[in-house]
Parts: structure tokens; sequence; C-alpha cells
């Protein structure tokens, strides 16, 4: 029995889980290793009701929505909003017009710099970010910075990459308008406190922009008790179809944005003289929409939500602080990332000696062990770290501890291919 926040929690069952994942089940060929997928942080796997949820709106409901009088875009209108409400509840919303879709986290945090930024970012407004963002949360307050003459201050880490919160509290005496910040790390793993963040971020008078990308697939969040201004999520890695994505925004800012892009569905009146604009979220979802997508990523939630966010995420800790123990015993290898379990999600970047992060993943694939190497979008992470890339495992809602010991057995290869053990 795990615990969050000392309640008691009844376990997930990962093997059952694993069984609604077709992807995860395929008949292997003669002699081929089970498929280990442990790179969720990039895509999720999805469940078969996510892919027959697809299935049924291209089959039977195929429309554009909010036009068509003929029932099959009724339908799809309502489905396509039903998803808005389900998407609203999962992270306690105070109303699902406050969740627009989008096609991913980069979408959402270009959309708010593009629209806040350029409406409220003046020379010398301070942004401040920290160097374990995604390029996803950088570079598009790089741009927009270079365009209004703000600057952007980053926080910087301790020794084992969480934020180092002294050197944040001193830039808020900056008083910045914004602190964009990510829930949790894609590179390292680390969970940061995003509820003592926003509090200290708007007690100094700025908004706080949060990138969920990898917290909103893993754990619990409540928009309203976290306080938070705006987060941005993606669908494909919380079991949601690819090109599925949120921006939650609360609404009084909302409104006052501008929008982001123009065309059909985000209008009020257009005349050739001008264009007045749409109410919040049709105001940010210009064009078509992917509307099979967005319902698709309404099932994967709520897929997620009957699991229980809060099991979800005591599954992960539990999986991945066996996976750290395994892992202590492979000659050679680096762990970045905090050395409390408690303060890390599912996650786990290495290095094994001077091999190639690369190459590593490579014999792991040759053991049907699926990991991510590279840099993992992470460039000023990585840069830190002191390496030129690292190999990722991640770990997700269907993934056992079984896993973790192929990616153990697969390390050993490595090892004994290199020479090194
Ligand atoms: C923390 C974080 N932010 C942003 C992104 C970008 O997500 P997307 O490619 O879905 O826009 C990712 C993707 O890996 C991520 O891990």
């Amino acid at each position: 029995m795990s615990t969050i926040l000392n309640q008691p929690i009844t376990p997930l069952d990962a093997a059952t889980i694993r069984a609604d994942f077709p992807i995860l089940n395929q008949p292997l060929t003669d002699g081929q290793k089970s498929f280990v997928f442990l790179d969720s942080a990039a895509s999720s796997q999805k469940p078969a009701v996510v892919i027959e949820a697809l299935d049924d709106y291209y089959r039977r409901y195929n429309a554009n929505i909010h036009r068509g009088v003929y029932h099959i875009s009724e339908l799809a209108t309502s489905k396509y909003e039903e998803a808005r409400h389900i998407v609203a509840s999962f992270i306690n919303a105070a109303s699902p017009n406050e969740c627009i879709f989008v096609r991913n986290t980069t979408e959402a945090v270009n959309l708010v710099a593009q629209t806040w930024g350029r409406r409220n970012l003046r020379e010398n407004d301070l942004i401040v970010s920290t160097v374990l963002e995604h390029h996803s949360n950088l570079v598009p307050w790089q741009m927009i910075a270079e365009e209004t003459g703000a600057t952007i201050a980053y926080v910087p880490l301790t020794s084992d990459q969480r934020l180092d919160m002294a050197a944040f509290d001193n830039l808020l005496k900056r008083e910045p308008k914004l602190v964009a910040v990510t829930h949790v790390s894609n590179g390292v793993g680390t969970v940061n406190d995003i509820a003592m963040i926003a509090a200290k971020a708007h007690a100094a008078g700025a908004l706080i922009l949060v990138d969920g990308a990898q917290s909103a697939p893993h754990l619990p969040i409540d928009v309203q008790s976290l306080d938070l201004d705006f987060l941005a999520f993606s669908g494909h890695k919380m079991l949601g179809p690819m090109g599925s994505g949120v921006l939650y925004g609360k609404k009084k800012l909302l409104d006052a944005m501008p929008p982001f892009m123009g065309g059909g569905g985000m209008i009020r009146k257009v005349t050739l003289e001008g264009t007045t604009y749409a109410d919040v979220p049709a105001r940010f979802e210009a064009g078509t929409p992917a509307v099979g997508e967005a319902i698709g990523l309404g099932v994967a939630i709520e897929y997620l939500a009957n699991l229980g966010m809060d099991r979800i995420f005591a599954h992960e800790q539990e999986v991945v602080a066996y996976a750290l123990e395994a892992l202590a015993e492979v000659p050679g290898l680096t762990i970045y990332g905090p050395t409390d379990p408690a303060q890390r999600s599912g996650v786990v970047a290495f290095t094994l000696g001077d091999i190639h992060p690369h190459d590593v993943a490579a014999i792991l694939d040759s053991e049907n062990v699926a990991v991510r190497a590279g840099h993992h979008c992470n460039q000023p992470l990585v840069r830190e770290l002191g390496v030129v890339a690292t190999t990722r495992a991640s770990f997700y809602v269907y993934n056992t501890p079984s896993d973790a010991d192929r990616l153990v057995a697969a390390l050993h290869k490595a090892n004994s291919i290199f020479g090194l053990a």
C-alpha cells in the first residue's frame, strides 16, 4: 500500500492495465523478447478505448463542428464540447470556457507568448524562467522578449537538478511580470513545488504559466487550489491522440487577450473594414480543430480519472524507486536528477560510462526495450549536466518493476559489449 499526502492508496494493477494497450500486446516473432516501452515522456501509448473513440468518430460521425445543422455535425459538436467539460473537471477549471483545445504544449505556450506577451510585455520587463525548461517553454519567451525588449532571467539549479529556491526568491525581488516554469522536468524528472512557486510569484505581482506536459499525465492537478494563471499540456503524453492538447487560462486573463490566429471560427462579425472576435474559447480556436482527437483526449482523460491520478502517481513512484535501486547495481551508471525519490517523477535519465547515449539506446532496442537518447529538447539543462546527451527511460501507468529489470539486464549487456564490466 502506498501513501500520498499520508492517505492510504490502493495500488494499481499495471499488468491488467497493460492488457488495455494493443501496441504492448502484439504477437512476438520467434525468439523476440516482449516489448518494454520506456519512452512515455516523449509520447504515451494509447489504450483501446481511445483508439476506438477515434475510429468511431471517423466511421460514424465525422463532420465539421459548430457549423452544420445536420445531425452528425451536431453530434460531433456536442462530443467535442463534452470533451472540453471532461478536461475542465480533470484540472478543476472554474469553467470549460477556460480550456482551449490546441495541438500540444508547444502551441499552448506560443499562444500565451504571442497574445498575452505581445500585449503586456514592454522594454525591460522581466520574465523569470528556469534552466529546467523544455525548449517549448523557453524559445517562445526568447522570441517575444526579442520583439518587446523584455528580458529573461533563469532560476539556476542545485547540484541534483532541483530549482535553487533562494535564487528564485532573489529574482522575484526584481518584480517580474511572468514566471514560466515547468511542473515536472522531462529531462531529469524533478517535480517542482508548484503551489509554493505560484504563491511566491503572485506575492511578487507576477503571473504564472506552468508547463504541465510532464505533470498532467502523471499527477493530480487542481488549477484553482494551485492558483495557476495558465497551464499547458499535451494530450498525446496522457494516453490521448497526437495533435490534442490544452491551454488552460483564467477567464479574466483569456478575455483580455487578443486572438492568436485569425480565420474561421474565431470571429463575431467580419466586414471589409475590420473584424470583431468571438468570446473565449472560440477566439483561440481558429480554423477547423482536431475534432476526433479532442474527443479521444476526453476518453483518455476519463480512463486516467477512473484509475485515479493519485494512484497513478503512487504507482510510478513505486516503480521508479524499484528501478533506481536496481540501476544502482549497474557499473558505470550515472543517474541525474533529485536524490530524494519523493521529488522525482517517472523520468530516469542517465549516462553509462563513456558509451554514447545513442549507442546505449540502440543496444537497449536490440533487447526490445524502447528508450530515448539525446538532449530531450533540454539543451541548457544537458549542458549544465556536463554531457552531450543522456539516455532516458520514462515510466508510466502500464510499466511494472519487471520492465525495470529488463532495462537493467540490457544495460549490463551494453557494458559487456563495450567491455566495461
Ligand atoms: C516538459 C515538456 N514541455 C513541453 C513539451 C512539448 O510538448 P509537445 O511536443 O507535445 O508540444 C514536452 C515534450 O516532451 C515536455 O516534456
